[in-house]
This record gives C-alpha cells, sequence and structure tokens, in this order.
C-alpha cells in the first residue's frame, strides 16, 4: 500500500505538524487511498442549564467523545478583550481587523520567524497565537476562562476532583478564511501530548462554515489502544502501525462532524479523539469572519506529573500545553478508557 502525504492534493489544508516533532507516531501520513468525507455540523442535543451536565449529555460525550455546552462563561465583555488582544498582536499590520483583503492575501508569507517567535505560527490561514512566557499565561485568560468557576465545575464533574492546577490556556487560536479559489482540505490528527480532557471555548461568533472545531466522533475509543499509557504522549512498537490503520479506518468510515458556537460556548472532548481545525469557507459569503477559540486543558490531580523531554509537554517542547504525563499512568485496556473519570 502506498503512503503519500495527503497534503499534496491540496492548496489549503489545516496541517497541525509544522509546530511539532514530526517524528512521533500520530504525524504519519494517511495513506493516499482514503478518502475523508466532509464534515457535516453538530446536531444540538437538549441541556437544561449551563453550569450542570445531565445523564443525556454525559452519555453523548462518553460515545460521542465530545460534547457542546452553551453559554458556559456569560461575559461578553472578557470576550471583546481577546478579541483586541487578538488584533493586538499582529505584526506590522500583515492582518487588519477591518480589511478581510488583508486575511486572504497569503499573509502568512510575510510572516516572519521571529514572529513565529513572538506571536506563534500563522501556517495557511491558521494562526495559533501563543508564547512561551506571554500569551497563553495572562491573568485574564487564565483566572477569566480555564480557571473560570464554571469551567473547573464542569471539568470536575466529568473527571472528579481533585483537579491539577490550570496554569496557563494553549494560547488564542484564529482560523482565516480559506480563499475561495483555493481547495480546502482537513487535517485530522491527534494531539500527542498527556492530557485527559480539552476545552475549546469560543471567543467570537462561529456559524457553521467558519471553521468551528471539527471532531471523529467515536474516534476517542478506536484510538485509545494504540497508545502506551491511557493518559501519557507516546506510542511505541506495534502501538505505531495500529494507530496508523485504526487512524485511517476511522477516516474512510466515519463523517466529520464540525462544531460552531457562539462566544462562551465550550466543546469539551476526550484527548484522544481525532479532531482538526475546521475549514473557514465564510470568504464564499458576504460577510467573512476569522475563527476564534481559546483551547485549555484539565486532568485529575494529585499524581506523580513529570516533563516528557523528547516529545513534551515540558518546557522546551509543547510548552504551550499545560496537562502532563504521570508516573502512576497505565497501559490500555479495552474496559479501561473511563478509568480516571468521574463518568
Ligand atoms: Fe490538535
Amino acid at each position: 500500500m502506498s503512503i503519500a502525504p495527503a497534503v499534496k492534493s491540496f492548496d489549503w489544508q489545516v496541517l497541525s505538524s509544522v509546530d511539532y516533532n514530526t517524528g512521533h507516531a500520530t504525524t504519519q501520513a494517511i495513506d493516499s487511498s482514503v478518502s475523508i468525507a466532509e464534515a457535516v455540523a453538530h446536531k444540538e442535543i437538549v441541556a437544561e442549564n449551563s453550569t450542570r451536565l445531565s445523564p443525556e449529555e454525559i452519555s453523548f460525550f462518553k460515545h460521542n467523545g465530545y460534547l457542546i455546552k452553551r453559554r458556559v462563561i456569560d461575559d461578553d465583555q472578557l470576550f471583546c478583550r481577546v478579541i483586541d488582544y487578538l488584533w493586538n498582536n499582529v505584526p506590522r499590520n500583515i492582518l487588519q481587523r477591518d480589511d478581510p483583503h488583508t486575511w486572504l492575501d497569503s499573509p502568512h508569507k510575510r510572516w516572519t520567524a521571529s514572529d513565529h517567535e513572538m506571536v506563534g505560527l500563522l501556517h495557511s490561514g491558521n494562526w495559533k497565537m501563543r508564547s512561551a512566557d506571554r500569551i497563553g499565561k495572562e491573568s485574564f485568560l487564565v483566572d477569566g476562562i480555564a480557571r473560570h468557576p464554571t469551567m473547573l465545575q464542569l471539568a470536575e464533574q466529568l473527571l472528579g476532583g481533585p483537579l491539577k492546577s490550570v496554569n496557563r490556556v494553549r494560547g488564542v487560536y484564529a482560523v482565516l478564511p480559506k480563499p475561495q479559489h483555493l481547495v480546502g482540505a482537513l487535517g485530522p490528527h491527534c494531539d500527542y501530548a498527556a492530557g485527559q480532557l480539552g476545552a475549546m471555548v469560543v471567543a467570537d461568533e462561529m456559524p457553521t462554515g467558519a471553521g468551528g472545531f471539527t471532531v471523529w466522533p467515536g474516534s476517542h475509543t478506536r484510538l485509545h489502544e494504540c497508545w502506551d499509557t491511557c493518559y501519557g504522549s507516546s506510542i511505541t512498537g506495534e502501538g505505531v502501525d495500529a494507530y496508523r490503520r485504526c487512524r485511517d479506518e476511522i477516516l474512510s468510515d466515519t463523517v466529520p462532524v464540525e462544531t460552531f458556537g457562539h462566544p462562551g460556548d465550550v466543546i469539551f472532548w476526550h484527548h484522544r479523539l481525532l479532531h482538526s481545525a475546521g475549514i473557514n469557507r465564510t470568504a464564499d459569503s458576504s460577510c467573512p469572519l476569522v475563527r476564534i477559540i481559546v483551547p485549555c486543558g484539565y486532568q485529575r490531580g494529585d499524581k506523580s506529573f513529570f516533563d516528557d523531554e523528547e516529545y513534551g509537554p515540558s518546557e522546551k517542547y509543547q510548552w504551550w500545553i499545560d496537562t502532563r504525563n504521570y508516573r502512576e499512568d497505565v497501559a490500555p485496556t479495552g474496559s479501561n478508557l473511563w478509568a480516571e473519570w468521574a463518568i
């Protein structure tokens, strides 16, 4: 079977690997025979309130590996501040807030290595605004979003307590509209970081088709046993081929789901879920917009946490991830997917 980099067929792909160590098993190329289905919009399930999860929501999360909770953070001023912060960090006005032409005119070609270091990489239209010692550690992001009482309450309902302390968010992630003349493609991947529960906090209007976080429902269950441990960052030995085969099977038989929402909505997701940034198609509309989210992560506390010096997370690699490997972590089995969870 031939293995070819999927990116060759497309002009515009939501790549994830450029800022990472490409030697990890999760970055193996997708088989050229795999055709990835177009994403469909998430179908809403009814939720009674924003501060607790109902049995139906928990069941949905366990089955699908993700859950959208609406209006978790009800603070318009906070999200205005997040959006202003993004635009204020653009180097040399390469992107202008009120001029969508600047978003579509290959801005990544003017993004320098120094810009990358200061404010994160812009790759195609995907700007992960973050930095090692500044962006992602601000109080309005950490206290205002990641440590917001309702965020902690919902995370604790899923994970049980105590939670590991939350010290940063990954950053503020933007997806620019795809220029109309380019062909788009998703970039399905698993994060190869230690973790347990991810949360994508919607920071600006994110209608369907605007590049919302996109997931392959149920993939967390199927990929669980490919990893060396339940919550760690490594895949070695037979897991390497198993991961590639399983991922390609999922891509062949599962229709991805694109999320949408309003500021303050949160997409919670299991850390082994296959996912991608969505393709922002709003350049095809009369109202192009930039998709903006704040990703953060949670895990159970009271463990012997350590830094992975080869792949991270650590001060050196994947420093934008707040969760960590821990020594008590065990090998995955067919029955321990939800060990260390409260659900
Ligand atoms: Fe990711």
